[in-house]
């Protein structure tokens, strides 16, 4: 791993060399990620599909032919399938509001799980509300896994989507996504996985989990903020209405009514975000320039790393032990997170400290936070070590 091609990783923080553990918030960017920035503003910037001019159609090809290494980066069978949208986030609420209008009714239900981000629980509940739905979610066992058995009890007739993460972005830990899908396609049941914290970690293959629906952020993906993905089955896809009006997802216009463009344009209402495309696919190459299996094997080895001194300094640390993907919270006995965090980043270690966006999940923690500590692909074990350090003073000062 090269961390010299991360420009802003020679910073410094209050004096100190910077050491960035805070990337399941967001990632930092690779050179190559910051030159297709430059790169578009500066050659080929112009708006797409609507121009017979050829910056237009550079700009339009670019754009489409990220969207075709998306697809390919997870697997899909067509680059329709791919709506470009905002983050995670914004597919999530652009999924509630399309597949609610269309598909749920009074009294239906829709399935989360108890360790859920804000993002896959608020659009739901605000769907719920609009349509007299009722919002379940799958419980949790004492050691903070999700409760399979009551997950097969939760679902019914009246369930119409399960949406759940794939990797707990307070945890880390992988979640049994396959079972949860399979059990749910028994019924019928389509299914939803958030990767925000998944995708950026491991190789995910919808066809190999053969999700409904995924949905990720570029941001958390060495990619730039601003450009996420909804990804749907085609099957679902064409059976959904648009969640916005206005250009580009439109086939005609007329006052008497509109007709709508074809998959994927039908999702993408105004101006796309065709930089940010394009960004996206570099910081795509770059992970694929390294693979899979040595970003997976080294990041598994830093948490690994990580997990054992903390215990040795006698942190909590959650589900210490679970197979996780890049990250790790804990807790220095009873001392606020955000005094830990505070005090770590006078030392110029990043880290998250907080309900971490999860609040049922920190509730039922019995915690007021947690610190997290999260690792990107440039991480190493000179960063755990600095950190360790930061966070023994802290201790002393603290405890
Ligand atoms: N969802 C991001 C996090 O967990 C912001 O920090």
């Amino acid at each position: 791993m090269n961390k010299a091609d991360f420009p802003i990783l020679n910073e410094t923080v209050h004096g100190r060399p910077l050491v960035y553990l805070d990337n399941a918030a967001t990632s930092q960017k690779p050179q190559q990620v910051l030159d297709a920035i430059v790169e578009a503003y500066s050659r080929w910037n112009s708006n797409i599909h609507r121009g017979v001019h050829h910056l237009s159609q550079v700009a339009t090809s670019k754009h489409e032919g990220a969207r075709q290494a998306v697809a390919d980066f997870i697997n899909a069978r067509s680059a329709d399938e791919i709506v470009f949208t905002k983050g995670t986030t914004d597919s999530l609420n652009a999924l509630a509001f399309s597949f609610g209008e269309a598909f749920i009714h009074e009294g239906d239900e829709i399935i989360v799980s108890g360790l859920e981000h804000h993002s896959n629980i608020v659009p739901w509940q605000m769907l719920c509300e609009r349509k007299k739905a009722v919002l379940r979610h799958i419980p949790l066992q004492d050691d903070l896994s999700l409760n399979i058995e009551a997950f097969k009890g939760l679902l019914n007739e009246k369930t119409k989507l399960v949406s759940v993460a794939h990797v707990s972005n307070v945890l880390g830990t992988i979640q049994p996504v396959e079972e949860i899908i399979r059990l749910s396609h028994e019924r019928g049941i389509p299914v939803c996985i958030d990767g925000a914290q998944s995708v950026p970690h491991m190789k995910v293959d919808v066809e190999v989990l053969d999700c409904d629906f995924l949905v990720f952020s570029g941001h958390k993906l060495y990619g730039p903020t601003g450009i996420g993905v909804l990804y749907g089955k085609r099957e679902w896809l064409e059976k959904l209405p648009p969640h916005e009006g206005g250009g580009e997802m439109i086939n005609h216009v007329r006052w008497e009514g509109t007709t709508y463009n074809e998959l994927p344009y039908k999702f993408e209402a105004g101006t796309p975000n065709f930089v940010g495309s394009y960004a996206l696919q570099k910081a795509i190459e770059y992970i694929e320039s390294i693979g899979w299996e040595a970003i997976e094997a080294h990041e598994r080895e830093l948490t690994e790393y990580c997990e054992k001194q903390l215990k040795d300094v006698g942190c909590t640390v959650y589900s210490a032990g679970c197979k996780k993907a890049g990250v790790i919270s804990f807790n220095m006995g009873t001392v606020h997170p955000f005094d830990v965090g505070t005090l770590l980043d006078q030392q110029g270690v990043a880290v998250r400290t907080g309900h971490h966006c999860a609040e049922p999940l920190i509730d039922e923690m019995g915690v007021p936070g947690t610190v997290r500590v999260s690792f990107g692909l440039y991480n190493d074990k000179e960063d755990v070590d600095r950190f360790i350090e930061a966070l023994k003073k802290a201790q002393m000062m603290l405890m």
